[in-house]
């Protein structure tokens, strides 16, 4: 077999075999073919697509290329939730304590971030003393006791994805929907949830811009899930905005803390339940989301989902105490408020230019080796379809005395007036397979 005669076959749009996608992937993982063929592949892979069976053993590949996470021992129904990312995305800091609260448990590789804010890991670095489990028998204790399983990504799952993302980043091939799709769903198929459930971000501020293209690739996935026999669902959720008011580590630590109070943001708070009540639905607990709904709401209203945070916060070496008192977190002290340049209804935020906005502060890391400042970041007052007056406080910055000129300008082309009302939008905005 020769790496040329199989690149060939995917320019002329044919269908490669099982054998052939397994070759080209096995010999690039040992170095014995080289970067420029996997890119020409690749390029042909971008324009000709893949049909099912290629998808499934693309999949395997790249899933076989590395370790496979069991989390045996727990004895919990196991939910991974996975999000496409986006400007404010706190899902998994309130998600987590629900399930676990619900009985179930979360089992959930999260990264650090490269972006506007950090990843779930860098958020809860943001309690003093917390750490993540470094072990799998510490990662099971803490799932049996409180249902929240949360581990770094470790280079030794799927290390393919790593090397084919970095190709793909620099030869215009990161978007082709079956490579992204393999990409986010090898990571999935890894580890052994009983349940997955994508929340893929539509919008400004997500990775899929437009509903069409992110349908596509919910559609996908989901395909890949089922091809493997798993139990999954694809939710599509709107991400025009920042998901809640605040973008920054400690800021949406505090605000997903709120959400466990039942005062978080109504709709981050809405996706939090459907999210929660789907999982149920998925463990066979109810029938409908309806009754899930129900169900999830009382677990939030009693406090009991609060309650699990506490105790997760606690084992990992953080101080609970800053549920109830949030000047225990660190939160920049130097607030300046963006004021509304004109009267109107916010018709348009630019999610993707607020969330550049707070890495400038410091919120994120632009490169993998910048460090993250845990308090700094934004808090929006104002969001798509409220009315302001010229004047009023649209966000604040929370900063260090860093707030430049350049940032501000970053907020100020990032929205827009209009003297029509405006209608907001659902935040999930379709649901596939639920
Ligand atoms: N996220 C991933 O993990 N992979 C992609 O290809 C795109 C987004």
């Amino acid at each position: 077999m020769r790496a040329v005669d199989i690149i060939e076959k995917k320019r002329d749009g044919k269908i490669l075999s099982d054998e052939e996608i397994k070759f080209l992937l096995k010999n690039y993982l040992k170095g014995s073919i080289p970067d420029y063929q996997i890119s020409a592949f690749l390029m042909a892979v971008y324009f000709k697509g893949m049909s099912d069976e290629e998808l499934k053993s693309f999949t395997t590949e790249m899933i076989n290329s590395g370790d496979i996470i069991d989390f045996k021992g727990t004895h919990k129904f196991l939910v991974d939730k996975h999000s496409t990312g986006g400007v404010g995305d706190k899902t998994t800091i309130a998600l987590a304590p629900v399930l676990g609260a619900l009985g179930m448990g979360t089992a959930k590789l999260s990264g650090k971030g490269l972006g506007h804010t950090g990843g779930t890991i860098d958020k809860f670095e943001s309690i003093k003393g917390f750490k993540f489990s470094e072990t799998r028998e510490e990662l099971i204790k803490l799932v049996n006791e409180t249902g929240i399983g949360i581990m770094g990504y470790s280079d030794k799952i799927v290390p393919m994805d790593k090397k084919l993302y970095s190709l793909r980043d620099v030869t215009g091939t990161v978007s082709s929907i079956p490579l992204i799709a393999s990409s986010i769903m090898s990571k999935k198929l890894a580890v052994h949830a009983d349940a997955i459930i994508l929340d893929v971000k539509v919008g400004s501020g997500a990775f899929m811009k437009t509903f069409e293209e992110a349908k596509k690739l919910a559609e996908t996935m989901y395909k890949l899930g089922k091809l493997f026999h798993r139990n999954i669902v694809c939710m599509l959720s709107n991400m025009d905005e920042p998901l809640g008011y605040a973008v920054g580590n400690s800021l949406e630590v505090i605000e997903a803390i709120e959400t466990l109070k039942g005062r978080g943001p109504k709709k981050f708070q809405d996706l939090i339940v459907k999210l929660s009540a789907q999982a149920l639905k998925m463990k066979g607990d109810v029938k409908t989301l309806e009754e899930g709904i129900i169900i999830v709401e009382e677990v939030i209203s009693s406090g009991r989902a609060l309650t699990n945070l506490k105790k997760f916060i606690q084992a990992s070496g953080g101080n609970p105490e800053i549920c109830e008192d949030y000047s225990l977190l660190e939160v920049a002290k130097e607030v300046t408020p963006y004021l509304a340049t004109e009267d109107g209804y916010i018709s348009h935020i630019a999610a993707d230019e607020i969330g550049r906005a707070a890495m400038m502060l410091g919120a994120g890391r632009a490169t993998k080796d910048d460090i993250i400042d845990h308090s700094v970041g934004l808090v929006m007052k104002a969001k798509i379809g409220s009315y302001v007056k010229k004047g009023d406080t649209v966000l604040n910055f929370y900063h260090k005395g860093n707030l430049t000129e350049n940032i501000v300008e970053v907020v100020k082309s990032a929205l827009k007036y209009s003297k029509e009302k405006v209608q907001e939008k659902e935040i999930i905005l379709e649901i596939i397979g639920g």
